[in-house]
């Protein structure tokens, strides 16, 4: 097995653990990827997903040059279209996602951190979109996300010149939240606090807020002022809202 998933109450933690390659991702681990995270997409005892890397040195250090080095123009296609689904299904899974990246997060590596709503680094980290030097250009995701993220100025900078940052910078230009060690125990305080909030509440959030870039800005709010509405009719909402009126912890059933 080359993904292990690990549970840890409500959190599962997704280990890409391919080290003599770095964890880079060839077609079995990329799809077996794509699997596992279609199954926690959809499984409710998950409320918070953390992925992250095995062992000291990478995270994920791009999809696998090898690999890719004897593709035809068909068979890129389908090997860009599989990440793309890894990635579309950490950016949409009705739960948050977290990057915890130990190590390099290059390429296809970043183009994953990139798809989930939180990275935090390592302070060895390094990440960036080197691909250009192989004469080719991020694909799975990372042409589009790294300008969301960080702004198209610094976006088209790293991608134009496939230089790698280090952690120190990766935080000052907004590519990670913070920068940590040991980066998984971060990671996981933050999905076990995310895990107890409502995952109701939680899930629109997260739509909400990808509607923010996607859609023209008074669709969006259009959007939010209707979904806050609906909202109101959740068990979590009136539990959430009455024990605070109540002084007390709130208790969310996730309905
Ligand atoms: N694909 C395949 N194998 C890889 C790999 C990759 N992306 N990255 C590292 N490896 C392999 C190396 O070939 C090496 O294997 P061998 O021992 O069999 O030669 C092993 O992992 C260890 O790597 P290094 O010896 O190179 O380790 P290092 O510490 O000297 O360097 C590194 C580390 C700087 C990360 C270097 O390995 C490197 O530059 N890797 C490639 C990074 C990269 O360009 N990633 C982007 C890929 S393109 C992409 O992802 C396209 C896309 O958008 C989908």
């Amino acid at each position: 097995m080359s993904v292990d998933v690990a549970r840890e109450g409500a959190v599962a933690v997704v280990t890409i653990d391919r080290p003599d390659a770095l964890n880079a991702l060839d077609v079995a681990t990329l799809t077996e990827l794509r699997d596992r995270l279609g199954e926690l997409a959809g499984d409710d005892a998950v409320r918070a997903l953390v992925l992250t890397g095995a062992g000291e040195k990478a995270f994920v250090a791009g999809a696998d040059i090898k690999y890719m080095s004897g593709l035809d123009p068909e068979q890129a296609k389908a090997w860009g279209a599989l990440g793309h689904e890894a990635g579309r299904l950490l950016e949409t899974m009705p739960k948050p996602t977290i990057a915890a990246v130990n190590g390099f997060a290059l390429g296809g590596g970043c183009e994953l951190a990139l798809a989930c709503d939180v990275r935090y680094a390592s302070s060895r980290a390094k990440l960036g979109q080197p691909e250009i030097n192989l004469g080719i250009v991020p694909g799975w995701g990372g042409t589009q996300r790294l300008a969301r993220v960080c702004g198209i100025g610094v976006a088209k900078e790293l991608i134009f010149t496939g230089r790698t940052v280090d952690a120190e910078e990766a935080l000052r230009i907004g590519l990670v939240n913070a920068v940590a060690d040991p980066v998984l125990e971060r990671a996981l305080e933050t999905a076990r606090a995310l895990a107890a909030k409502s995952p109701v509440a939680l899930s629109l959030a997260k739509r909400l807020c990808n509607l923010a870039l996607g859609v023209d800005h008074a669709g969006g709010l259009g959007t939010e002022a209707a979904e806050f509405g609906e909202l109101f009719a959740s068990e979590d909402a009136k539990e959430g809202l009455t024990a605070f009126v109540e002084k007390r912890e709130p208790n969310f059933a996730g309905r």
